[in-house]
């Protein structure tokens, strides 16, 4: 979500204090390449600067080269203009449906959505939640297992990242009484978040698909969900809670923004803004140790912070665990440690709707957007790549110690305790001259230890707890906020989106974060040297986002009319079985919407080094890919107005396409009157869509995209 209202927990508020990488060390190497371009090409300008011999980042400095991928045949539609419209607009001969919205029962016995807010808290067990954000498209078998090939039947998981506003749960919006939550307001925020899973089956006659109400799959997992730690954390002292005195069990996931999969066939569910749930009580402090106040601190939640949502305000138990406070006489009595569990990234299997979710704590704990899967190989580890989206965070790589065995498919979170729980986490160093590497984050390694200046690391427990720290201790590069990732399949490359950051300064610009102010992010992207699992990388810049003049951010990569943009977030490649390598981008903007609501494009990429360098107007020398054309990155669609596109996954023969549209009518003006921004999906659904059609209140929703003459989506 972005921009946060000023009421709620800023989730990009810079937390990281610490003084790696590049204003050290870095800052000399920078200067010295700065003048050595100036002096031998003369490159005051921005232009890219491309051709051969011209410091191309590719294999042959140093990287093992990538196969070059074969090109994928050309997009099959013209690119949408940008608009303001209240809808979503997609290309000619595309049409969609609404798959779900928030508060639609998954189940018979409960009432279609009233547009009034009086649906019961109880009955938000069985109802879509809101937010709808990450998700994924598993093929389910007849035999009620994962099917990869599949593609009329499956299961879709969406993510329901927070609660909007929240002006479409409630009767009256979110209210207090002295100062207090209603309990039953609380109740059903809770049961708001979280995801969901459900059967889709296509319809008669075509590619588009509808949910199957009543199916012994569907279920929702949110808020207040009994859920197992897995991996280093799991049994720690600072996981103990009243609810888990063994520190063996979490309760709850909260704010899941992205997601994953695994090739076993499990959904991986990432938990992001987590501070916007919780509170800590004045004076707690001092009742901590230094170790506890250092970690509050460097994560965000000082003592005396209220709950922004207010779900420890209401009397009696449940509630008091959305305040980490120590109010006990022991971890055990209280819930001080709650704090430490959320920022996981959550295994669900989705064919096996009574399994219990896992938190897999080896994959560390931070502002987790997602966790993005390498194509797995037999006999080669599982390698899953993440992000901290925070201004100033770290990009993250999990290589596990198992390798892949494909009869692992449909093994569930028994599979998960196999890859998952067990491996090595890294973190990222971008270097200045397109090389870079992944440093571990192993206890007992690297001063990783209980000796540590920046924290006493007891076990790898407080490492992957804390790998923020860790991280800062061994010099990771921080980035631009670091959302969605993919790997492309073709040649496994990884790219990953930087969605904006107005506090990169001048004094703190680096090769991979280029531009003061970054208004309107970039996309990066590395080759490994080798394996998936190497510990060196090559990289470069696949696009700046910008506005086609430049207005903002200046337009490195000569975006038009056709393809310019403003902060990506959510990035896929399409695991289509045929016609793969294509990449899907898209928005959550608040910087390009006075021109057009945020939107999804079309990539066809190549590869790392295919470009060159330059310098940008700030003085920075970078390193970026080949420039687009339309040919290259074309925008697919608009969506409808004051909201952020998000989540888009495809069926294995790429005839439907899902995505989300996540907190339509956002900047809602006033409550009270009915005055939202807009009454999106009610403003699009045909009458026949009795379930949305006409209503006032604007709420998230899944989409479905096909072709009305039931051809490929894209290509
Ligand atoms: Fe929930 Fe980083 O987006
Ligand atoms: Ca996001
Ligand atoms: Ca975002």
């Amino acid at each position: 979500m972005n921009p946060t209202p000023a009421s709620e927990y800023d989730d990009n508020e810079i937390l990281n204090p610490s003084s790696n990488p590049h204003i050290d060390g870095i800052l000399a190497v920078r200067l010295s390449r700065r003048g050595a371009l100036r002096g031998g090409v003369g490159a005051a300008t921005a232009a890219l600067l491309g051709g051969a011999g011209l410091s191309a980042c590719g294999g042959s400095d140093g990287g093992d080269a990538s196969p070059p991928a074969p090109a994928p045949a050309g997009f099959n539609f013209a690119a949408v203009a940008k608009t303001n419209a209240d809808q979503v607009t997609v290309p000619e001969g595309y049409q969609i449906s609404i798959l779900h919205a928030l508060g639609d029962p998954m189940q018979f016995g409960d009432a279609s959505w009233r547009d009034d807010g009086s649906e019961t808290a109880e009955s938000y067990q069985r109802r879509i939640g809101d937010g709808h954000d990450g998700m994924v498209f598993f093929g389910l078998a007849d035999d009620g297992t994962f099917d990869a090939a599949r593609s009329n039947r499956g299961l879709l998981c969406v993510n329901h990242e927070y609660v909007v506003a929240p002006y479409g749960l409630h009767p009256a919006g979110s209210t207090r009484v002295g100062g207090k939550r209603p309990a039953g307001e609380v109740d059903k925020e809770i049961f708001a978040h979280g995801a969901s899973v459900v059967e889709v089956r296509r319809k008669a006659g075509g590619n588009d698909m509808e949910m199957v109400r009543g199916s012994r799959y569907n279920r929702r997992v949110h808020s207040a969900t009994p859920m197992d730690v897995g991996g280093p954390a799991a049994g720690s002292a600072r996981l103990v809670t009243r609810l888990s005195p063994d520190g063996r069990e979490a309760f709850g996931m909260n704010n899941n923004c992205a997601c994953g999969y695994t090739p076993w066939g499990t959904y991986l569910t990432c938990e992001e803004n987590y501070l916007n749930v919780l509170g800590r009580a004045a004076g707690d402090d001092a009742r901590r140790g230094a170790e506890d106040i250092a970690a509050f601190k460097r994560y965000g939640l000082p003592e005396g912070r209220a709950n922004p949502y207010g779900w420890d305000t209401p009397e009696g138990e449940p509630y008091p665990r959305w305040n980490s406070q120590a109010s006990g006489a022991a971890p055990a009595d209280d819930y001080r440690n709650i704090f430490n569990s959320f920022g996981w990234v959550v295994e669900i299997d989705p064919f096996r709707p009574d399994s219990k979710p896992v938190k897999r704590s080896a994959l560390g704990r931070f502002n987790h957007e997602g966790a993005w899967p390498a194509p797995a190989r037999a006999g080669e580890p599982i390698v899953i790549y993440s992000g901290d989206d925070a201004r100033n965070e770290y990009v993250y790589k999990f290589v596990s110690d198992a390798q892949w065995d494909p009869r692992d498919i449909n093994g569930g979170t028994a599979a998960g305790a196999k890859y998952l729980d067990q491996g090595t986490l890294y973190v990222a160093k971008f270097n200045d001259d397109g090389t870079g590497e992944w440093l571990e984050l192993a206890h007992g390694q690297h001063g990783l230890d209980a000796s540590n200046p920046v924290y006493p690391f007891a076990d790898q427990a407080d490492v992957v707890m804390f790998c923020r720290l860790a991280a800062d201790f061994r010099g990771a590069t921080k980035m631009d906020r670091p959302e969605w990732g993919g790997v492309n399949p073709l040649n496994h490359e990884v790219y990953m989106t930087m969605t904006n950051n107005s506090q990169r300064t001048a004094a703190s610009l680096d090769a991979a974060n280029p531009r003061v102010g970054n208004a309107n992010g970039h996309i990066v992207r590395w080759r490994e040297d080798g394996s998936q699992a190497a510990t060196k990388f090559h990289w470069d810049v696949f696009l700046f986002g910008a506005r086609e003049d430049g207005a903002q951010s200046e337009n490195l990569s000569g975006l038009t009319a056709a393809n310019d943009f403003s902060s990506p977030d959510g990035l896929y490649f399409d695991q289509r079985s045929a016609g793969g390598g294509l990449l899907w981008i898209q928005t959550d903007d608040g910087a390009y919407t006075d021109v057009t609501n945020c939107m999804m494009l079309a990539a066809l990429p190549g590869q790392v080094g295919d470009g060159g360098t330059l310098t940008t107007k700030d003085g920075q020398p970078t390193r970026m890919g080949a420039k687009p054309t339309d040919a290259t990155v074309r925008r697919f669609l608009v969506g409808p107005f004051d909201c952020e596109i998000t989540g888009v996954t495809v069926t294995p023969d790429g005839k439907t396409l899902f995505f989300n549209v996540q907190h339509p009518g956002e900047d809602t003006a006033d409550f009270a009157t009915s005055t939202f921004t807009s009454h999106w999906p009610g403003s699009q659904a045909p009458a026949g869509d009795t379930a949305h059609a006409g209503h006032k209140r604007p709420r998230s929703a899944t989409v479905v995209v096909t072709r009305a003459d039931g051809g490929t989506i894209g290509i």
